[in-house]
């Protein structure tokens, strides 16, 4: 129907009359005049009927029929709407729709989420139909954006999209997580992250990426953890590890900077601090050591502002400390160099220090924890075999991989964003669930 525009495109059309296929997310008004909230997609904003138009324009009975119609709209009744657009500075979206006729595409009775608060679970049931709420739209739209100024940074900077497998043999970051499946007979597990392929690929093309969904078993129910979210992984060579983090600080101001810049509707219905936003994109990412972060942890836990557990040297953190590490420094922060007994087979060691490997996790500040993990990965093949034996994995799972350190191995690291972590972050809401469409959790796989 190319003669309908979309609401987003409404500002282009003052004085105009103009067409628009819409949904009735809600309504109001009384006597003469009636409101009508419009959503199609796009945005949201309002049309405004007044009886003595209609009449005027339709004449009495045909006028008057119209009128009724719209007064009597239910909720999420679908609708093509004629009207003349308005400035209008009392509205949010700064215009208004001065309504000159409706017709009615689709009827919709007792839609049950109402402009009322609704419990999470109800919500979660009714994902379906959750998403047609403007926040959730909002969120969406973030998301959208976040994509798209992937691809965008990846491209010019000279990677290609190299797209990893989703059915694996071997296991790529854990084997507490994975999920399992029959594949003809033998096991095959469900991606935990496309990294070991795209190193892969890194040898083949130098800057490769991909960006797909992977899968963790994740028994934990937490506000950042699903079971299947969407993962960018970047993997690159000759880069030394200090490289790798400034590659990984442009990118994800990129990310940010294409938000505030294409999505700014979609924030401002988020009412999100883009001031924030905005420090994060101009004010350089912190770096600081696993080491130096629990000495600082120490230094400030009897703090009357603080209250997390003491950690020792060699402890992980949790999330309180996390959120306290990058409130501190109130920007984005890599922690550097974890000790390798709680990180994955393939990193490579600090340089003289055997227990710290040349990783980073970038945290978020405002508490939104890891958004962020990558590291120098082992070059070694005979270093890498002994690794592999040490965590517990078989050398004959990863023969394919391990050829890659047979056949002129070279320096290369990467990284892995989960997008839902970085849509909470930047969208700043405070539940992982409303980051994708369909969100899959502990004992939520439906709808
Ligand atoms: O830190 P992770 O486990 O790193 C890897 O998988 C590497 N192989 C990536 C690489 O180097 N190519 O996961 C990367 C990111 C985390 O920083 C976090 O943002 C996100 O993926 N993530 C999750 N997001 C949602 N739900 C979960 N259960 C997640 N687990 C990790
Ligand atoms: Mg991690």
């Amino acid at each position: 129907m190319k003669e309908l525009i979309s609401i987003i495109d409404v500002p282009k059309h003052v004085g105009e009359t103009v067409k628009i296929g819409a949904w009735v997310a809600n309504k109001s008004g009384k006597g003469k005049i009636a409101f009508l909230q419009l959503r199609d997609g796009t945005a949201f904003f309002q049309a405004v009927a007044f009886k003595p138009n209609f009449i005027e324009k339709f004449g009495e009975e045909e006028g008057l029929e119209k009128f009724d119609i719209i007064k009597h709209l239910t909720q999420e009744t679908s609708v093509i709407v004629t009207g003349t657009v308005k400035e209008d500075e009392r509205s949010k979206f700064g215009y208004e729709l001065d309504l000159t006729d409706i017709e009615v595409v689709g009827e919709s009775n007792e839609y049950p989420i109402t402009p009322k608060e609704h419990g999470t679970d109800f919500l979660m049931d009714n994902r379906h139909l959750w998403l047609r709420s403007s926040k959730q739209q909002a969120i969406m739209q973030v998301r959208n954006a976040l994509t798209y100024a992937t691809y965008e940074f990846f491209q010019q900077n000279g990677f290609i999209k190299f797209d990893s497998p989703i059915l694996s043999g071997n296991a790529a970051e854990n084997t507490t997580d994975l999920f399992e499946t029959d594949y003809f007979g033998n096991p095959a597990y469900l991606s935990q992250s496309g990294q070991l392929y795209l190193e892969a690929g890194a040898m083949a093309f130098g800057r490769v990426f991909d960006f797909g969904p992977v899968f963790r078993a994740e028994k934990s129910k937490t506000r950042r953890h699903l079971t299947e979210f969407w993962m960018m992984d970047a993997e690159y060579t000759f880069f030394t590890h200090d490289e790798s983090l400034d590659l990984q600080e442009a990118y994800i101001k990129h990310l940010i900077k294409y938000v505030l810049d294409n999505a700014s509707y979609a924030l401002e219905t988020l009412e999100r601090d883009t001031s924030l936003l905005e420090k994060y994109v101009n004010e350089p990412f912190k770096r600081v050591s696993y080491d130096d972060a629990i000495d600082l942890l120490q230094e400030h836990e009897s703090d009357d502002d603080t209250d997390y557990e003491h950690l020792e040297h060699g402890d992980d953190f949790g999330s309180p400390h996390e959120t306290w590490i990058s409130n501190y420094y109130g920007v984005p922060t890599f922690i550097m160099n974890y000790p390798s007994s709680f990180k994955a087979f393939y990193m490579k060691p600090v340089p003289g220090n055997p227990e710290r490997v040349l990783c980073a996790d970038l945290l978020a500040p405002e508490g939104y924890g890891e958004i962020v993990g990558g590291s120098e990965r082992e070059t070694d093949y005979d270093v890498l075999t002994q690794k592999i034996i040490d965590f517990g994995l078989d050398p004959k799972d990863y023969d394919w991989y391990l050829d890659l350190r047979k056949y002129g191995s070279v320096p290369h690291a990467g990284f892995g964003l989960g997008l839902e972590r970085m849509v909470t972050f930047v969208a700043g809401t405070a539940h992982i669930r409303e980051a994708i469409p369909f969100p899959r959790m502990l004992h939520r796989i439906k709808p």
